[in-house]
Parts: C-alpha cells; structure tokens; sequence
C-alpha cells in the first residue's frame, strides 16, 4: 500500500487541490484510494462533496473505528475527513510522555492493505499532527504543482 503525504510547510500553494485531485484521478484509473484530511480548515472534505460525522481525530483517539470513519467519496474514492476536532487530537498527542509522533500509524493500522494507495493532505507549517503523517507516509510530494501569478 503506497502512502503518500503532500506537505509544504508554506500556506496556500495547492497541497490541498493536489491531494483532491491526484487521489481522484488515481481512483478514475482503478486504483482503490484513500484520501486522508489532516488539517483543521478540512477543505478536502468539502471539494471532495462528502460531509463527515468522524474523521481522522476520531479514528485516532479509538472513538471510531476505521471502517466507520471512511465515507466513499465517488467509485474507487474513499474520505477519511479532518476538520476542526483535529485540534483536539493535537493536544492529546501533545500530552503524551512516549510515541506521540506514532499515535496515527497506530490508529491506521487495520486499514493496512486495504487500499492500493493512501494520500495524505497536510495543514501548513510542522505541526504535530503533520509529524505524525510523515512518520506514517511512505513518501512525501513536498512540491505541489506550481503556478505563475
Ligand atoms: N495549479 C493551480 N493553479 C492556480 N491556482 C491553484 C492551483 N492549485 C491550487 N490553486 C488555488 O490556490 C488556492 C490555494 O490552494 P489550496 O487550498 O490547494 O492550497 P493549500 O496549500 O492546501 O493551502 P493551505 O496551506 O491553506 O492548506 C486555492 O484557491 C486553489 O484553488
Ligand atoms: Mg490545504
């Protein structure tokens, strides 16, 4: 299973609309995707048309489980959704003594193998949720798409 995490620290550079789309397009082509949201501004859930009752935070602290967190986005697509509960989840990694950058390759656990790939979408700056995905990912595309103004 490929995981791999869009992340710049800088603000607003499309690591949102990268990660939307390459998931939706790897999904188009037949491959089993799962997008995972772990910002707080939860956009991917928003351009993706899904709305989310759990998400990434709720997986992580054991609320609810994997299965019932994913919403299926379109044929091929699914959405494991951020949004502002994240901000909670944050201080509870903050708060642990021991593996804090761990806690979410541990929740994601049970979907290992589940899907062909996994596409992370980062919030900007290094934060402790963001540290958690790298040491999840597999590999990062720290380089979105670039535009000129
Ligand atoms: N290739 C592109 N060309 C032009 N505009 C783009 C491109 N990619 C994204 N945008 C626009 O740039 C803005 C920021 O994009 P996006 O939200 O994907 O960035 P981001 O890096 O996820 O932001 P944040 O750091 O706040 O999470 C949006 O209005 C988006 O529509
Ligand atoms: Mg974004």
């Amino acid at each position: 299973m490929r995981k791999t995490a869009v992340a710049l620290s800088k603000g607003g550079v499309g690591k949102t609309t990268t990660a939307v789309n390459l998931a939706a397009g790897l999904a188009a082509r037949g491959q089993r995707v799962l997008l995972i949201d772990s910002d707080t501004q939860g956009q991917a859930a928003r351009a993706s048309g899904c709305q989310a009752a759990a998400g990434l935070a709720e997986v992580t602290t054991a609320e609810v489980a994997p299965p019932q967190a994913t919403l299926q986005a379109r044929e091929n697509l699914w959405l494991l959704a951020g949004g502002r509960s994240l901000a909670g989840l944050k201080r509870d990694i903050a708060r642990r003594d021991f593996g804090g950058e761990q806690a979410v390759t541990e929740a994601l656990a049970p979907l290992e193998g589940q899907y062909d790939t996994v596409i992370l979408d980062t919030a900007p700056g290094w934060d402790t949720l963001t540290i958690n995905v790298l040491f999840y990912a597999s590999e990062v595309l720290w380089r979105p798409f670039r535009w000129r103004s």
